[in-house]
């Protein structure tokens, strides 16, 4: 079967073509990030305008990559729930246009439980059930999944998203935008146990709280280093240590509330997905805790943590085996 994904949420305009839920026949993804990066973030109006201009050439593309034709196509699988709201419409509209003309089932799905779905593309995937962790720039969140249409939300963050986290703290070290990779960089040259930065309790014991670090971290900027940079460190060992010790007190608290969901569940399987788990720091670090504590950590190729076409073409197929579908007044839900 094959399924046309179509992903519009944020920055990126990505269609792809993935073969029974698993095998990605073309996975291609045009972002607008560099119009961005001037705003120092997503500026909504510039993401959808791009996505309206891109969207049917990156599908020609998709198609073509694939070596298959558009009539091919058995299902079209979109993200229509949460994002941005004038991107995910341009990404609903076109996936009902092109299901209307092919007169091929649509489905709508989540884009936040796709992202642990990249764990099963172009993978054996792992047995159900399963703890998932999802860490982007918009979401932290952790889930139960039974199967794939019995998932149920464990924990959640009630502030800034983890992704978020990184982006705010690279702004307060003056550097750009999206601020992961660079955090991830600078933090090689860092000393991780340098300064004690700790993210906030949270009153549920599986939610996350990254507002209180982030803030901790503008202080001890705003103390210790030259202000004159209008908060830009400018000691370059001191902004390593500072990115070194933010990115080790995030991981750690990722690693203690997922390993205690596990244990809370009684599965030693762990899924991660999302934009963050890039980050390789987080990946030796859950590696190697999960090598202590007998938990199984799984991670998806760099190429499908960050958003992308993939994970919705492969998630859409499951759902729709399962029954699920939607029909033309599916709407978009940021
Ligand atoms: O999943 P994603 O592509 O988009 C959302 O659904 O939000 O995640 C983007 C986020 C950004 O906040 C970015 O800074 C973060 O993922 N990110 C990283 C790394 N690469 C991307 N965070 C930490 N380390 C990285 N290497
Ligand atoms: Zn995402």
């Amino acid at each position: 079967m094959l399924v046309l994904g179509i992903e519009t949420s944020c920055d990126e305009t990505s269609v792809a073509v993935v073969k029974d839920g698993k095998k990605v026949l073309s996975n291609q993804v045009s972002t607008s990030l560099r119009l961005h990066k001037k705003h120092g973030g997503v500026v909504p109006e510039i993401a959808s305008r791009m996505q309206l201009e891109t969207i049917s050439a990156v599908a020609d593309l998709a198609i073509e990559k694939a070596r298959i034709k558009l009539r091919d196509i058995d299902l079209v699988s979109v993200t229509n729930r949460p994002g941005l709201l004038g991107s995910l419409l341009v990404g609903v509209s076109f996936a009902k246009s092109v299901a209307l003309s092919l007169k091929c089932p649509l489905l709508g799905v989540d884009h936040i439980h796709s992202h642990f779905y990249a764990n099963f593309l172009d993978a054996k995937g792992v047995k159900l059930p399963f703890v998932a962790l999802v860490v982007s720039g918009g979401h932290t969140s952790l889930f139960y999944v039974q199967d794939f249409d019995k998932i149920s939300l464990l924990g959640q963050t009630h502030d800034d998203a983890c992704g978020e986290a990184f982006d705010k703290v690279a702004k307060i070290l003056g550097l750009g935008y999206p601020g992961g990779p660079q955090i991830e960089k600078l933090a090689k040259q860092g000393n991780p146990s340098k300064i004690k930065f700790a993210c906030s309790g949270t009153k549920g014991e599986l939610d996350f709280s990254f507002s209180g670090i982030k803030t901790a971290v503008l202080y001890y900027v705003k103390k210790h280093a030259d202000c004159s940079m209008r908060f830009a460190v400018s000691n370059a060992q001191q902004a390593a240590d500072i990115a070194a010790s933010f990115q080790e007190s995030v991981i750690d608290t990722l690693i203690r509330k997922s390993f205690l969901a596990c244990k809370i569940k009684k599965t030693n399987r762990l899924v991660i997905g999302g934009g963050v788990v890039a980050n390789s720091r987080l990946r030796e670090k859950f590696t190697a805790a999960g090598n202590t504590a007998g938990i199984n950590c799984y991670f998806p190729p760099i190429s499908l943590c960050i958003d992308n076409a993939a994970m919705i073409a492969g998630f859409g197929y499951e759902l729709f085996k399962k029954g699920f579908r939607s029909d033309l007044n599916l709407n978009a839900l940021p």
